[in-house]
């Protein structure tokens, strides 16, 4: 079942095996389901849902299977998608698992460049979009973007559009095709591809501490037996439940928590298309009252953002219905985990705070509702055959409770990421080289007396804004490439709603001294939105003469995490620094700041 060289990041499950992904999320459960909704599309205003059966779910992601199979789409071939989220989403994973082709879905907030990084780093052949999206009753236009990204990139051969909104792109002939009208003429009917348990399903990019975001890749059998078994256990799933996850299938907990996982459980899945504040606050219990939602999962980030807004706007709508909430993506406060439960859920629902990642792809550390006894802002235990371990910066294993350390996991795990696409070298050297034999998260946690785990966020150089995974390199290398900008460096600084904001530390070109701080914080902000995404814009800009650096010009951002929350005093060792004069014009630029 499991072979595996684990300390060399090599692993397989269920060799040997043969399956096909779509096949288990949809035609398996035709026989009894078939009338059943599988997905609930709430769009992007509330007064628009739509319920789409098993059957209809079929038969839809069948026929673009054929569309992409027209297109020369065979097995192994890679295809980007960058939806908004519409049916059109689910229907285009699905076609292409179903075909043996390997997704990568990129959020549709990314700009693009981000998108072009993407489509060139796993060759993608044919990319789907959408005219226009919807989001908290803004227009996107990601055709627009799709065109600035693929231009002058050969392997694109075809980008299918799909018609969200009534306006009018421009078409380019021969390449563009609405995706509507090619499915038109398509068959309902489109054979499964059999799949090795180890051939690829997906990539998604992530970033990481270096470099720009790695595509991690995920594989067939173990994926799916991961994500469906936790998805059944965490939310203690079962027939008839209505669960909702409200995160973008952008992100892995999409991939994993709103396609892969519920539909392989037969379940009925909800996709948001909005916001959690569109058209107002209570936009969130709006749809659990209508749609009598049972399971919830949302982000620490969203219901820090709702508690501010006033209880009253939890309390119009009736959520009889719930029974378990769920939060994912970065630590809960306590404060936010209390208002979920007792707020939201009126001390009736447990709260699943779940700890996993892009990597992991799926829950690794998690409450089990009913069972395990909550502590508010603890992910509390390994589930079923997750071992942990915590370990010191020597990469010593530390024993016993009551420690704080590096998380680690100490064996695999079959939803694990296999690869990094096309860089397997780059897989094994970020995840299994620092601490031998086992697997880094990059996050650093508590094992409390009671052996409860709480992770107190990233220790490398990845920021956590609002859920979302953000490199430092990727931001700085963003900011540098502005003509304003000789050299920058990020950090992240504590933040009420997001969890973590970006603050950079930038040193100006010469023609930035014209302009005010404002100006150029406005245009430097505007410059990381453009270029990677609104997510990785940063908070706060600051000009400063240099940046400290090592005498082998390592920049000690230890030091400017410190400065930018205004702690001048225990900045630790300054005397190996190239020029200890540049923290006391850092400590006066800042203190401008006021
Ligand atoms: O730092 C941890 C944080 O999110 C990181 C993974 O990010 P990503 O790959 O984008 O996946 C997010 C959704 C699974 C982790 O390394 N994180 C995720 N969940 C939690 C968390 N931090 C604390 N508590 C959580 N429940």
């Amino acid at each position: 079942m499991l072979e595996a060289e684990f300390h060399d990041g090599e692993v397989t499950w269920f060799q040997g095996g043969m399956l096909n992904v779509a096949f288990n999320c949809l035609d398996r459960h035709l026989p009894e389901k078939a009338e059943d909704t599988a997905i609930i599309w709430e769009a992007d205003e509330p007064s628009e849902s739509r319920h789409i059966t098993y059957r209809e779910l079929k038969w839809e992601a069948a026929r673009l299977g054929n569309v992409l199979k027209n297109l020369g789409v065979r097995k192994g071939d890679r295809v980007i998608i960058y939806l908004p989220m519409i049916p059109e989403l689910a229907y285009a994973m699905l076609a292409c698992a179903r075909i043996g082709a390997v997704h990568s879905v990129v959020f549709a907030g990314f700009s693009a460049t981000s998108l072009r990084d993407r489509v060139l780093d796993c060759g993608a052949t044919v990319v789907i979009t959408a005219n226009e999206g919807r989001r908290g009753g803004k227009a996107i236009p990601l055709k627009a973007i799709v065109d600035d990204a693929v231009t002058g990139i050969d392997s694109v051969k075809s980008v299918l559009v799909a018609k969200r909104t009534a306006t009018e792109v421009p078409m380019h002939f021969g390449r563009d095709i609405w995706l509507e009208e090619a499915m038109l003429n398509e068959r309902g009917t489109c054979p499964c591809e059999w799949m090795s348990a180890e051939d690829p399903l997906f990539i998604l990019y992530t970033s990481g501490s270096t470099g720009k975001p790695k595509g991690l890749l995920h594989t067939q059998a173990g994926y799916l037996l991961y994500a469906s078994l936790t998805h059944k256990i965490v939310f203690d799933y079962h027939p008839g439940d209505i669960y909702a996850c409200v995160a973008d299938v952008g992100w892995i907990t999409g991939h994993s928590y709103i396609i892969y996982g519920p539909l392989c459980n037969g379940a009925t899945t909800l996709m948001f298309e909005s916001t959690p504040l569109y058209p107002n606050p209570g936009r969130y219990w709006d749809l659990v009252e209508r749609h009598r939602v049972n399971s919830f999962y949302t982000s620490p980030t969203a219901i820090r953002s709702l508690a501010r807004e006033g209880n009253e706007w939890v309390k119009k709508y009736d959520r009889s219905s719930l029974r378990i909430l769920g939060t994912v993506g970065e630590p809960i406060n306590p404060e936010a985990w209390k208002w979920y439960f007792d707020v939201v859920g009126e001390g009736k629902c447990p709260v699943v705070d779940t700890w996993w990642q892009t990597e992991t792809g799926g829950i690794m550390v998690t409450p089990l509702p009913g069972v395990t006894a909550l502590k508010p802002g603890s992910a509390t235990l390994p589930f079923f055959g997750v071992s942990l371990s915590v370990t010191d910066e020597n990469g010593n294993c530390m024993q016993g409770n009551g420690i704080a350390g590096h998380l680690c996991i100490e064996r695999p795990w079959p939803g694990m990421a296999r690869t990094i696409h096309g860089d397997h070298k780059r897989f094994r050297e970020m995840y299994f080289v620092q601490y031998k034999g086992k697997y880094f998260t990059g996050d650093g946690c508590r094992r409390d007396e009671d052996g409860y785990y709480w992770i107190t966020g990233r220790v490398d150089d990845v920021i956590n804004v609002a859920g979302h995974r953000l490199g430092t390199a990727e931001i700085e290398s963003s900011l540098a490439g502005n003509h304003l900008v000789a050299e920058a460096a990020v950090v992240g600084i504590p933040h009420e709603i997001k969890g973590t904001a970006i603050f950079a530390f930038i040193v100006p070109q010469k023609e930035a001294e014209r302009m005010t701080r404002e100006e150029l914080m406005g245009a430097l902000k505007e410059h990381v939105r453009h270029d990677i995404s609104p997510i990785a814009s940063p908070e706060q800009v600051l000009s400063v003469p240099a940046l400290p650096k090592t005498r082998s010009g390592k920049i000690m951002r230890r030091i400017l995490s410190k400065i930018a929350v205004g702690n001048y005093t225990e900045l630790g060792n300054v005397t190996t620094l190239q020029d200890p004069a540049v923290v006391e014009q850092i400590i006066a630029e800042h203190k401008k700041l006021g």
